[in-house]
């Protein structure tokens, strides 16, 4: 426990009962207290009448000009009279209610349950006349909270310095984190206490292609827990970040307290307001249970629904690519030698070629020919434009037109070769970070896709953002990826997005923005490597806030078969990339490895071709944060299951009880475990896969391998 002086416990009391206001969730199980003690707002949050959250200060603070032209004029001081912070009195208090249900265009569940008591008090700052709302929601599984300012005659623009929303804790908790970047999400998990984030943070990263950090402070989602007799699990996030920077978390080690810390643009201001207006939601969400937390749609409950009028183009996908043989360095994006292009102006057909270009005609006709005779309806092909050459790392604007296809890519025919086969090809437009130029050329880029039969884009932000200076989770680059969803919707494309910020449960109001990398993916595994625990912990992190492109699905987990010599490694075993299906909901879901990898262990790539990418329910079955995931899911429109186990760096058992099935029906399971000799390091590719009949009353053992697991598919017998 942190100390508290006598003198701040009287205080606290005193003010205690005075001007507070009660909030309940639906269930009774969640109580959050709003007061102000002279002047300035606070918060708490108990759970089963236990405190989760104590006392913590809201509100912001603000630049005195609200038309800011010069970082010098950052530097000026500040000044607590210009603060939404203090000095405020309660003029006003609304209380409202919801149950409602809903349904996501693609999902993890048919129907999302959004069921909160809400309040909102309005706050008068008498000394500036100004007032401001702090609404608060509460649901069964936690409290979301954010600021609205009204318009009125004092408060009409301006320029927050900092918004500092506290969350403090009681107790020292154990924490799986990331270290705060305005640029990079691709770090490896640490696990600590709070207490010990400082010491570690300084050991916590690696390089990015950019990269600016923020020392102490972490990411959010940010996965806590309290260890002991009657354990909890905490979740810190934030939902509906539009028009905003993305927040990340300042540690206060010695009193377990984060405060948020919003990313700065290229002048040091943090969101440049118009009222009316809202703030996103800063998001605690608490179970006893890991699993209830990782199941939690409140992220997505807190942001509009859609505006869309037409959705029926938004479909799940199951992909290739012309991708990890980049990825490793087997192929190149590039077509040629050259270091230096000029969009527009180089003639690409006279430079000479370097060889190892791979998206030409005829090897993406050959991943045509194995993605159609498998089952996908999708290929991506990355480096089939011009411009790769000198793609990142020279603050280059004009990098790519998207619309100029490589010599060697044969646009038309490459499509209509695809389509006679049932295939989609999936545009890639990698932007380099150049924001500018994306927005100048993408009517042409997505005009480009529709007269070709593209209805799915992966955009990629490697690098520096320009405008120069702009950060990928500052406000202006947060709402050109929402422009370009929009954009996007109107030429009815889909959009996976990579390098971009983490969603916090937009495509609910963005639909077609199926999802983001915005974390370290697979490509990791060859530029340094994912921990064995990695994959256990993105559920509870990246995912609260909607689906990522992992790109899972390696099965020549080991490079030195390409590389003789070659050190780097997939850490897990072939069967554990087999239940990253299950584990890791993505409707756009890509099997990232090489075709003649999956023609060596075809009856293991069943389980991918079979597998669903879009669901109408799913129960998390057991979950522990940096230990194991097992995951079910039922397939959309189907009475299909699929089952998913994955394990960290420690073997493990685990029994599924099949009692979520209908009753009385029978079943017949495939399942595609680690072999007796498995093991991540020793022998990845050893698995067993057995066929068998079940009903709800059957359970099966599964051993798991050192970062192995098993998948499971499950249909009815008729
Ligand atoms: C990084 C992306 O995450 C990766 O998927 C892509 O292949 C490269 N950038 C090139 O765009
Ligand atoms: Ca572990």
């Amino acid at each position: 426990m942190k100390k508290i002086t006598v003198g701040a416990l009287l205080l606290s009391m005193m003010f205690a009962g005075v001007n507070a206001q009660s909030l309940k969730s639906p269930d009774g199980k969640f109580e959050m207290n709003f007061q102000l003690k002279q002047g300035v707002p606070y918060y708490n949050l108990k759970y089963n009448g236990a405190v989760v959250v104590e006392d913590s200060k809201l509100g912001l603070r603000l630049f005195k000009d609200s038309a800011i032209k010069f970082a010098s004029e950052i530097a000026k001081a500040e000044d607590a009279k210009f603060d939404l912070n203090n000095g405020f009195t309660k003029t006003d208090e609304k209380r409202d209610a919801k149950n409602e249900t809903w349904q996501p265009v693609l999902g993890e569940k048919k129907n999302y349950i959004n069921h909160y008591n809400e309040l909102a008090v309005t706050l008068d700052q008498a000394s500036t006349d100004r007032s401001i709302v702090v609404k608060f929601r509460l649901f069964n599984d936690g409290l979301g909270f954010r600021y609205e300012f009204p318009q009125q005659k004092n408060l009409n623009y301006f320029v927050i310095r900092e918004e500092d929303s506290e969350i403090d804790f009681p107790t020292d908790m154990k924490a799986w984190w990331i270290v705060a970047d305005y640029d990079s999400q691709e770090y490896q998990y640490q696990e600590t206490k709070i207490s010990e984030i400082p010491a570690q943070w300084d050991k916590a990263f690696d390089a990015n292609a950019s990269q600016t950090l923020v020392k102490n402070a972490v990411q959010s989602p940010l996965m806590l827990k309290k260890e002991g007799k009657d354990p909890l699990y905490v979740n810190v996030a934030e939902a509906a970040v539009l028009d905003y920077p993305a927040s990340h978390l300042e540690v206060d080690a010695q009193n377990f307290k984060f405060k948020t810390h919003l990313t700065a643009d290229r002048q040091g201001a943090k969101g440049y307001i118009q009222t009316p207006s809202v703030t996103p939601w800063r998001t605690i969400i608490v179970s006893p249970k890991a699993e209830e937390v990782m199941d939690s749609k409140m992220i997505f409950n807190l942001n509009e629904p859609t505006k869309y009028t037409d959705t029926s183009y938004i479909h799940p996908t199951k992909y290739m690519g012309v991708w990890w043989e980049m990825i490793i360095g087997k192929s190149q994006w590039a077509y040629s030698t050259a270091e230096n292009v000029h969009l527009g102006k180089t003639d690409f057909s006279k430079l000479t070629p370097n060889g190892k270009h791979a998206a030409n005609n005829t090897k993406v006709k050959e991943y045509i020919d194995f993605a159609a005779e498998n089952g996908f309806k999708g290929l991506l092909i990355e480096g089939w434009n011009t411009g790769w050459e000198d793609w990142f790392g020279h603050s280059k604007e004009f990098v790519f037109d998207f619309i100029t296809p490589y010599p060697d890519f044969d646009i038309k025919m490459l499509n209509d070769y695809a389509h006679s086969k049932g295939i989609k090809l999936i545009m890639h437009h990698e932007t380099s970070g150049s924001a500018t130029n994306y927005e100048r050329w993408s009517d042409k880029a997505f005009q480009l896709m529709n007269k070709y039969g593209y209805d799915a884009v992966k955009t990629g932000y490697v690098g520096d953002i320009i405008p120069r200076g702009e950060h990928h989770y500052s406000q202006w680059t947060i709402n050109h990826f929402y422009r370009i969803a929009e954009k996007a919707n109107e030429y009815k494309i889909m959009v996976n997005s990579h390098e971009s910020v983490r969603p916090t449960g937009e495509s609910r109001t963005y639909p077609n923005y199926i999802s983001a990398e915005a974390a370290r993916g697979t490509e990791y595994e060859a530029f340094g490597g994912n921990k064995p625990d990695h994959q256990t912990l993105l559920p509870f992190t990246r995912w609260m806030g909607g689906s990522m492109d992992y790109t899972p699905g390696i099965f020549q987990t080991k490079l030195d078969y390409y590389f003789p010599g070659d050190k780097r490694f997939v850490k897990t075993t072939l069967a554990k990339q087999l239940a990253l299906y299950v584990t890791m909901y993505m409707p756009l879901q890509m099997a990232a490895d090489l075709p003649e990898n999956y023609k060596k262990h075809m009856d293991a790539f069943q389980f991918i071709k079979d597998v669903a990418a879009d669901w109408d329910d799913t129960k998390i079955l057991s979950a522990e944060p940096g230990d194991y995931v097992v995951t079910a899911r039922k397939a959309k429109g189907t009475d299909n299951w699929f089952v998913g186990g994955i394990t960290d760096e420690n073997k493990r058992e685990y029994t599924v009880d099949f009692s979520f099935l209908d009753k009385g029906k029978k079943y017949e399971v495939t399942v595609y475990e680690d072999g007796k000799d498995a093991d991540y390091i020793d022998n990845p590719q050893s698995y067993n896969i057995y066929k068998k009949q079940i009903t709800s009353k059957s359970k099966l053992n599964f051993k798991m391998a050192r970062s192995g697991g098993f998948a499971v598919s499950v249909k009815p017998v008729n």
